[in-house]
């Protein structure tokens, strides 16, 4: 309730459902009932950009059941940016393309669902979206019944291009977010939907986003976008890194679409992009020619054991680090990230270790540096990648050789008692002591 004192003056401009919905929200947002945890699927802009037709749409969201990937749980197609005419039509509506799909967002939506997948739209708070296409700017209520409550659309990628003068738009970075969430809500509830819609917010750019996009959408895109370089998978990771603590249920840091598939990552790279991303929780949106995928791609999207974490009904938290390894602790270094990671799940503590180094390095850490860790227990260590118990760990682990740019990802479980006479007394507390009052070191 103290939250009502303290955003209600600021929002004192915006409408009465906007904070009625914020009152309705935990701490952890808009609790809605869709997108508790982070939506999987897949989205077109990555790989395809402009390219798109109702065939490629119908082609992935079968590649998708073929390859496997439905029932690893990526349930969500989505479409971004150039599906729409030019001009909207003479009542204002948005239209889509009259050739590449001709046959109407109906029937392209009724097929998605029948193929058992979500279907995803995208669009702009702006005049014009970032490819030129109409925004939704004073078209908020009217796009959001044609995409949602006529086309059947569940989920709404909302960029951030063309965004009117000052003069105009009289909003900060989350005022010009707010008709959108508005008019969704309004769907949502008046009977127009069997569902609410997923919103998913682009907006990028430096608007300390993950301070306030809980209040409106499931996600929000904390970074410009990734390219398939390691150089901008480090940087989203270093950057997502201090921010970990905004993630929760039903609203989390998007790290954006993932690559894998895509230029000239290492398989090693490839590992970290999925790892890094799964385990902070983002939102896994495939973005390849799922027609000319290899198997090495495929093995990694579908690791069941790390899409659990990142699927996990039960902890939302995201792993945030406890050691930044090279350099020192809470340094910002785009290109040498945080290496040393952990986080709570439903079945047990799950650690990270990136090595961002450009040689293959042993990684060491005391399990208690993890706050999710008991001291005096021993854990059950299982490699999430290697899909393999790796016996029990007493105070510390190793991993050896992890490899550049390599990831490590393990999920320990309390084993039971650490064994007697291990020294010294406390691992890693400086302020360890006695009954009788005698400290002692380490
Ligand atoms: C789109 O609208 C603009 C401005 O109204 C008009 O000049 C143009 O001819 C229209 N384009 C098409 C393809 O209808
Ligand atoms: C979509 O359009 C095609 C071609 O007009 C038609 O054959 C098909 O039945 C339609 N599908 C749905 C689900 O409406
Ligand atoms: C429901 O809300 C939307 C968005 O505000 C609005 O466009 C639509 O007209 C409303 N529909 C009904 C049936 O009230
Ligand atoms: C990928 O390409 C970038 C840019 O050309 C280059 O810096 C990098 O070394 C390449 N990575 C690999 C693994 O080949
Ligand atoms: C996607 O992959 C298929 C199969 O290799 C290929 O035929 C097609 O040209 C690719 N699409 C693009 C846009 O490169
Ligand atoms: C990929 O895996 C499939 C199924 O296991 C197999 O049939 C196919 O030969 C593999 N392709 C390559 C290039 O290894
Ligand atoms: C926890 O373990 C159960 C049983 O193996 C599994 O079904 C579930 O997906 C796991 N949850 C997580 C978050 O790993
Ligand atoms: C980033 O970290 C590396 C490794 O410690 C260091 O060599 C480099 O100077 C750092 N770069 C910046 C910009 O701090
Ligand atoms: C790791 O823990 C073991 C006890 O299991 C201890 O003997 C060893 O000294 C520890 N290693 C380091 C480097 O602290
Ligand atoms: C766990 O054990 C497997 C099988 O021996 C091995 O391949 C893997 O590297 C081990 N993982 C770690 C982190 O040491
Ligand atoms: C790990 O614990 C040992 C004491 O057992 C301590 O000497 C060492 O500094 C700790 N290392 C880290 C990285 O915390
Ligand atoms: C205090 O306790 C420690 C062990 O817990 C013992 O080694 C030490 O002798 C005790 N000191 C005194 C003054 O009793």
């Amino acid at each position: 309730m103290r939250r009502i004192f303290v955003v209600g003056p600021r929002l004192a401009s915006f409408s009465i459902g906007l904070i009625g919905a914020i009152l309705s929200r935990g701490v952890h947002g808009l609790s809605n009932g869709v997108a508790k945890v982070p939506v999987l699927g897949y989205n077109t802009w990555n790989f395809f950009q402009c390219n798109i037709d109702q065939d490629l749409i119908i082609d992935t969201a079968n590649l998708m059941v073929s390859l496997g990937l439905q029932d690893a749980g990526y349930n969500y197609v989505n479409i971004d940016d150039c599906w729409a005419e030019k001009n909207r039509s003479s009542t204002g509506e948005l239209q889509p393309d009259s050739v590449r799909f001709s046959r109407g967002m109906k029937n392209l939506t009724d097929q998605v669902h029948a193929l058992g997948f979500k279907a995803g739209i995208y669009g702009d708070s702006g005049w014009f979206t970032c490819a030129g296409y109409p925004g939704s700017f004073e078209h908020e209520d009217q796009d959001a019944q044609t995409l949602f409550a006529d086309w059947g659309f569940d989920y709404l990628k909302y960029d951030n291009c063309a965004i009117p003068f000052d003069t105009i738009i009289q909003q900060g970075t989350m005022g010009k977010y707010v008709p959108m969430s508005n008019a969704l809500q309004n769907l949502a509830t008046n009977g127009s939907l069997s569902e609410p819609v997923v919103f998913s917010l682009c907006q990028w750019g430096w608007s300390q986003v993950w301070l306030w996009g809980a209040r409106l959408g499931h996600s929000w895109r904390t970074t410009g976008d990734i390219s398939s370089q390691w150089s901008s998978i480090a940087s989203i990771i270093n950057f997502n890194s201090f921010i970990t603590q905004a993630t929760g249920f039903y609203g989390r840091n998007d790290m954006d679409m993932l690559q894998l598939g895509n230029g000239n990552m290492t398989f090693d790279e490839a590992k970290t992009h999925f790892t890094a991303w799964a385990l902070m929780k983002s939102p896994l949106l495939i973005g390849t020619n799922l027609s000319a995928i290899t198997n090495e791609t495929l093995s990694i999207l579908t690791n069941k054991e790390i899409l659990a974490i990142n699927q996990d009904s039960v902890e939302p938290d995201a792993v945030s680090p406890f050691r930044w390894g090279i350099n020192p602790d809470w340094t910002s270094n785009s290109s040498f990230p945080a290496q040393y990671w952990s986080g709570p799940s439903e079945n047990g503590t799950v650690f990270m270790l990136i090595n961002t180094l450009d040689t293959p390095s042993d990684m060491f850490f005391n399990l208690t540096e993890s706050p999710w860790i008991r001291a005096g227990r021993q854990y059950s260590v299982r490699d999430l990648w290697a899909h393999t118990d790796n016996g029990t760990a007493v105070r510390n682990f190793t991993a050896t050789s992890v490899p550049s740019h390599g990831v490590v990802a393990l999920l320990l479980n309390d084993s039971g008692e650490e064994p007697l006479g291990i020294y010294p007394q406390c691992a890693v507390w400086f302020s360890c002591s006695s009954e009788n009052g005698t400290y002692v070191d380490g």
